[in-house]
């Protein structure tokens, strides 16, 4: 068997938990395999809402096994927080939810760097999550991290040493910090990680594609927010892009299947960065009110503007998208026309490829007719308006793979699959 990827092809928030877990049902083992509590995934069905940042999105359907891969990096403290409001509104985690040994944990003082770095960077900060995603992937690559393998050996010596070099930095940065209370609940998050399976999930998956099981592999972040393809240094710290699940999952590019490539039907983003198509009016305001634009770790407004083609081109480029999933549709429901940036203006050229630096790059659009039409309680495609298809088309026209799924509200009922011919 193959795996199937799910990932975001934009600056993140596309939907990706939304989809996981509608998808989750054709699949044997749901997968995370790269960021951590960085990600916020919104699910929602049956009246409840879940956000979920470190534990994969298909842990709602049935008793399927989902797996934190070894690309993943991972808070205790935040994780027992997750774990325990989950098993609390009845869902029984312990026996379906296997980490991988080799995956990374954020330290208290992984925390503290995050925000000593960002105070560093004064007007250049990257508007992080604050989650101490780039200092523990820092030590990662360079040989210093604590993996929760770790956590059975040794441990106590790996922790002292690795926050005895992080204090040394941030007496050099000349920060004030306390780290009594984070200290307190991570030490807690470790204990209650201990009653999980920690696995080697590199031989668990290929195992189990061995005995014709199938994987979904859920992405965190979106391509433009790739530590190497991404906005840098406005980007995250890990590789969000498809072949981010061969190295965080250990499977080889031979045995990808399916690439699910989600976006939104417009374009939002959350923290610092260049943004070509964001929007400074009322629209924006507009599509902001109407998407619930709100970060759902931080709660931080989301930039909100039109959707880019050439980005969203570029993003199908390097993670070779198969199919493509639209999200929130709806929210330009009441727009008279939409708008779709085809290229870049630079320096008076227009270029319709995606350039070394988007910072100044002016957007090039085309306008189209809206749908004007209520689409949130719709079924079938056949109900889709006609010029919403057209929207659809031009779409498919432009960036040369088929939208497959489109999605007209948050809750899990409200996707709609597409039959058409590819
Ligand atoms: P993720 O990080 O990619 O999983 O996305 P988030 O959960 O951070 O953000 C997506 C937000 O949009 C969540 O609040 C979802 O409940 C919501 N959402 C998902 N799909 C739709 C949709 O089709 N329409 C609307 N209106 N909201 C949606
Ligand atoms: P999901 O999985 C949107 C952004 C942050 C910041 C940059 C670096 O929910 O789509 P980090 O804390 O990773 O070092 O921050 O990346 N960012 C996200 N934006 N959705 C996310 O995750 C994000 N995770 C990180 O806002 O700009
Ligand atoms: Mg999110």
């Amino acid at each position: 068997m193959k795996v199937d990827i799910l990932l975001g092809l934009q600056w993140g928030d596309e939907g990706k938990g939304k989809v996981v877990d509608v998808l989750t049902p054709r699949y044997d083992v749901v997968a995370r395999f790269q960021g951590g509590p960085n990600a916020g995934h919104t699910l929602e069905f049956e009246g409840q809402k879940y956000v979920l940042r470190s534990i994969p999105s298909g842990i709602f359907q049935g008793d399927k096994v989902n797996i934190i891969g070894n690309g993943v990096v991972l808070d205790p403290a935040l994780f027992k927080a997750e774990a325990e409001a989950l098993e609390a509104s009845g869902h029984n985690l312990k026996e379906r939810l296997h980490i991988s040994k080799k995956a990374h944990l954020i330290l208290p003082t992984h925390r503290i760097l995050d925000a000593a770095y960002e105070a560093a960077k004064g007007d250049a900060k990257v508007g992080t999550t604050g989650k101490g995603i780039g200092p523990t992937y820092t030590d990662k690559i360079s040989r210093n991290g604590v993996r929760v393998g770790d956590i059975l050996h040794d441990f106590d010596k790996k922790y002292a040493a690795a926050k005895a070099r992080h204090e040394q930095i941030l007496k050099g940065l000349n920060y004030e910090y306390d780290l009594s209370e984070l200290e307190k609940a991570w030490f807690e998050g470790i204990e209650y990680l201990k009653q999980f399976k920690f696995v080697d999930s590199e031989h668990e998956i290929n195992g189990l594609l061995s005995d014709g099981k199938s994987v979904l592999c859920e992405g965190a972040q979106g391509t433009m927010l790739d530590i190497d393809f991404g906005s840098y240094p406005f980007v995250t710290s890990s590789n969000t892009i498809c072949a981010g699940a061969c190295t965080g999952l250990g499977i080889a590019p031979n045995k990808i299947g399916e690439v699910y490539g989600i976006f939104k039907a417009y374009c939002t983003r959350v923290g610092a960065g260049p943004f070509p198509t964001e929007l400074f009016d009322k629209t924006g305001d507009q599509i902001c009110t109407l998407g619930h634009e709100f970060g759902s770790v931080t709660g931080r407004k989301r930039r909100c503007g039109w959707i880019d083609l050439v980005a969203l081109k570029y993003a199908i480029m390097v993670d070779g998208v198969t199919k493509l999933i639209m999200m929130k549709s709806d929210v330009l429901d009441s727009f008279e026309t939409i708008k779709a940036c085809v290229a870049y203006k630079v320096n008076g050229e227009e270029i319709d490829y995606f350039p070394f630096d988007i910072e100044d790059v002016e957007p090039v659009y085309v306008e189209l007719p809206g749908w004007q039409t209520d689409m949130t309680k719709m079924q079938s495609e056949d109900e889709f308006p006609e010029e919403f298809n057209a929207y659809l088309s031009f779409l498919e026209e432009q960036l040369g793979v088929p939208v497959k799924i489109v999605s007209v509200g948050p809750d899990r009922e409200q996707t709609i699959e597409r039959y058409t011919e590819e």
